[in-house]
């Protein structure tokens, strides 16, 4: 039997303690109550006083801040790269600069501290106009817009820190790229590295890609678009000049290079780096990968990728979200239709909740507790199949201000 601990508190690490309980023990730190509730070990102690055969970090901020260094200087098997390798998701512009030096196709860019030399770049480009800060914001530092004014103001706005305080001192202005975009989560353990299924995430908060960015308001896997011949293509233009350029600073890896890429009329390019799981991605690929997880997850920590990834099955996943979303997140409302368990009262078959912001009233009951609350996978063997099985299920779960897009995975069925 062996031991894993799963390092985060949403629903990507509900689904990754999810996947891992198909091989062994699992604790989660500090995990949430819906985790807790799902019969998975919970406790509030720093990682590296906790002892177990794999250790899984899932969100950035950790990473970026060293746990991966300082687990691994106690001799535990981490998945996730050290503070060097997080750097590709740390920093919006060290990751560009080091696209370019390893040869990875990607949007053209200027990084700036200076205003009126970001302004004056801003003016050699075309609509639409791509800002972002350079630091940790949390997928919410992003603007892509049409309109030259809001571009100039939002430069203004992060130089002069008036959003993202300390994240924004330098601004990356961009080349806004068309095309549909996907999301490959890629495992790699130091040398080698392996794709899972091609993903797709559901940015915006409305039917259609209307309204702001959010964290993912749910997505499916695999992309059928992405077939052997365009994976290979991905493998061979991005993920393999990225691995030679790790190899080349003296960086080792071990962990997940998730990649977004936009499949452009022009070949892929990529879109970022983030060096850990999606979310909402993990709820589609870890119920797709189940108990083979473990044994990837545990040759990426300890250097010896031999497994290969395979899946035969579909996967959506619907993110519930709280009324105001995301401007705001309002907490309390009681959600109907989970039990005890936190998973569906009606019992329904290949379907898994996975809680993201919920708390237990004082009557034990889940109430909302964040932007995003829950999200409803739905497994089986096509993608209409589990895409009735998620909206079914979604159908069940209602609270108050319930926000939710219904055209996941709809143009693929
Ligand atoms: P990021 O935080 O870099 O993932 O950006 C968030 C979202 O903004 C991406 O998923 C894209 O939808 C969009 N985006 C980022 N960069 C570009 C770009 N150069 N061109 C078009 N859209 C972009
Ligand atoms: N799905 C977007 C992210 O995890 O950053």
């Amino acid at each position: 039997m062996s031991r894993s601990v799963v390092i985060g508190s949403g629903a990507r690490e509900h689904a990754l303690a999810w996947a891992l309980s198909r091989s062994g023990d699992v604790i989660v730190t500090p995990g949430n109550p819906g985790i807790a509730a799902h019969g998975f070990t919970c406790v509030d102690a720093p990682a590296t006083e906790l002892d177990a055969d794999l250790f899984v970090v899932g969100p950035e901020e950790p990473l970026v801040g060293g746990l991966a260094d300082r687990l691994r200087a106690q001799g535990k098997v981490v998945v996730g790269p050290g503070s060097d390798g997080a750097q590709l998701e740390g920093s919006k512009a060290y990751m560009k600069e080091f696209l370019a030096a390893a040869g990875v196709p990607s949007a053209h860019y200027g990084a700036f501290r200076d205003e009126a030399l970001a302004i004056a770049f801003l003016e050699t480009m075309q609509a639409p106009y791509v800002i972002k800060t350079d630091g940790l914001a949390a997928g919410k530092g992003v603007l892509v817009t049409d309109d030259f004014d809001e571009a100039r103001r939002d430069v203004e706005d992060k130089l002069r820190g008036v959003v993202f305080a300390g994240a924004g001192s330098t601004v990356v202005i961009e080349e806004g790229l068309k095309g549909e975009e996907c999301s490959l989560t890629v495992l790699c353990d130091g040398t080698k590295a392996v794709a899972l299924a091609a993903a797709q995430d559901f940015k915006r908060v409305g039917d259609a890609d209307e309204g702001p960015n959010t964290g993912g308001m749910g997505a499916y896997a695999p992309m059928l678009r992405v077939d052997a011949v365009l994976e290979d293509e991905l493998m061979g233009m991005i993920i393999a000049p990225t691995l030679r350029e790790l190899t080349t600073r003296g960086i080792d890896f071990r962990g997940v290079l998730y990649a977004g890429i936009m499949l452009t009329p022009d070949g892929p390019k990529l879109l970022e780096y983030n060096v850990r799981f999606g979310d909402p991605e993990t709820e589609v690929l870890a119920p797709l990968y189940g108990s083979a997880l473990f044994d990837l997850l545990y040759g990426v920590g300890a250097g010896a990728l031999t497994t290969t990834p395979s899946t035969s099955d579909f996967a959506v996943t619907v993110v519930l979200a709280s009324h105001g979303y995301p401007a705001s997140a309002r907490h309390g409302d009681l959600i109907h239709g989970l039990g005890t368990d936190g998973q569906l009262a009606q019992h329904r078959e290949g379907v898994t909740v996975f809680h993201a912001g919920t708390r237990r009233d004082a009557d034990g009951r889940f109430v909302t507790a964040g932007g995003r609350v829950l999200a409803v996978t739905g497994v089986g063997s096509s993608m209409a199949l589990a895409r009735n099985r998620a909206y079914d299920a979604a159908a069940l779960v209602t609270f108050e201000g319930r926000v939710m897009r219904r055209d996941i995975a709809l143009a693929v069925i």
